[in-house]
């Protein structure tokens, strides 16, 4: 099936599709201390809660970039409810091929939950320091490692060993780019539970109100696969962080 209506199923009724809280986000947020007519870029914006939060709270001029029509549907909804007057664009495309306007340009650089774009979480900093501007932020939320995998939880999720580092290693993998580690927010067990089992409850809830959708079955099978490999292996295995670092000045 079409992986942006299983993604759209299954996140229908998440405000933010990550595992992080609304509430530790708003403190990241706070954290950011956006200078006025700040550019800010989101690749793989999703509903486009982050930069509409930060256009509520800062005067902002945002970019999202997201592949899901779905996504960017829901995002320009959003933002005509919410703040109808922010200078912010949502852009439906592969956020690998988003190229802007001028180069090292950006106040803040932002991939929170999708560093398969470039390749993983030293690709995404790699990527986010070139669009961001010398003294500006770079954001991006990846999974980590709590204890070494499985090899059945790895089957079970397709993913290799590799896909993800610890906590430490993406703390600090910005080192080598100039990004300097300034924050780090980190997804509480009770935070995780909630982003997996709204999937979990909103895929239920879908196929009931759409028994005749043609993909109600695959729908079903592999979001109570995911399920059994959450409680099997996911939950004491895998954490979920958003890492805040500063470019440094000078550099472009
Ligand atoms: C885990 S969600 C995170 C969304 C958003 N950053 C948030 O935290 O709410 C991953 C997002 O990546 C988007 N995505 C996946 N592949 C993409 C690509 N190649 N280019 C742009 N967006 C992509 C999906 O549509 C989805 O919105």
């Amino acid at each position: 099936m079409n992986l942006w209506k299983y993604y759209a199923i299954t996140h229908r009724d998440h405000v933010v599709c990550n595992p992080m809280s609304t509430a530790k986000l708003d403190e990241l947020m706070e954290r950011l201390r956006l200078p006025s007519g700040a550019r800010v870029l989101e690749i793989a914006s999703g509903k486009g809660e982050f930069l509409i939060r930060l256009a509520e709270r800062y005067d902002i001029v945002g970019i999202g970039v997201d592949q899901s029509p779905y996504c960017v549907a829901d995002a320009r909804a959003r933002l005509r409810s919410r703040v109808p007057k922010a200078r912010l664009t949502f852009v439906e495309m592969d956020g690998a091929a988003y190229r802007p306007d001028e180069p090292a340009d950006f106040h803040l650089a932002a991939c929170i939950g999708a560093g398969w774009i470039f390749g993983g979480h030293q690709g995404t900093l790699r990527a986010l320091e070139r669009l961001a501007a010398p003294g500006g932020w770079v954001v991006a939320g990846e999974p980590y490692w709590r204890q070494e995998p499985a090899a059945e939880y790895l089957a079970a999720i397709g993913e290799a060993r590799t896909a993800f580092g610890t906590h430490h290693e993406n703390a600090t993998a910005g080192r080598d780019l100039g990004l300097e580690l300034a924050y780090t927010l980190v997804s509480s067990p009770d935070d995780w539970d909630r982003y997996e089992g709204r999937q979990w409850y909103a895929a239920e809830a879908w196929a009931r109100e759409q028994p005749d959708d043609p993909d109600v079955a695959e729908v079903l099978q592999r979001v109570r696969a995911e399920k059994a490999a959450y409680l099997q292996w996911g939950r004491e295995t895998l954490g979920w962080a958003i890492y805040l670092f500063r470019k440094a000045e000078g550099e472009g």
